[in-house]
């Protein structure tokens, strides 16, 4: 049996607050925020998976730091949260999949509108903004 398919977010901190992006698609999870990432591709680290989608989704170089939560199930496979700082830039909407970004503090993380599964790290992101 092949292995789960993986899929990356990023816990992007930077200044106490964490990146949460917008997603515009597919319908059901249009509007709803999540953390940037997308699906580990063959022959590539998780942590080069994390560096390349924000790359390509936000146009800015980042440092991949440790993984935080516990792996998720999702219908894609399973969602697996690595913490990133900045390296260079500041992130902007690149991808069609996202409409906005903001940067949120540990006291509105819960307030976001995330994706289901991204709603199930809310504590772990409010420990790693402490
Ligand atoms: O960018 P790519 O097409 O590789 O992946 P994606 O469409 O961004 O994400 C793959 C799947 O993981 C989708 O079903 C997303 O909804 C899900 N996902 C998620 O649940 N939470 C995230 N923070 C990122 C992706």
């Amino acid at each position: 049996m092949a292995a789960a398919q993986v899929v990356v977010a990023t816990a992007l901190v930077h200044d106490g607050r964490v990146l949460a992006a917008r997603r515009t698609r597919p319908p059901a999870l249009a509007g709803l925020w999540e953390l940037p990432g997308g699906r580990v591709e063959a022959g590539e680290s998780e942590a080069e998976a994390v560096v390349r989608e924000c790359r390509e989704e936000l146009g800015t170089a980042v440092v991949v730091g440790e993984r935080i939560a516990t792996d998720l199930r999702i219908d894609a496979g399973v969602l697996r949260v690595h913490t990133a700082r900045l390296a260079d830039g500041a992130p902007q909407p690149r991808a069609l999949e996202h409409a906005g970004l903001r940067w949120v503090a540990a006291g509105e993380v819960a307030a976001v509108d995330w994706v289901g599964a991204d709603r199930a790290v809310v504590a772990d992101l409010v420990a790693l903004l402490g």
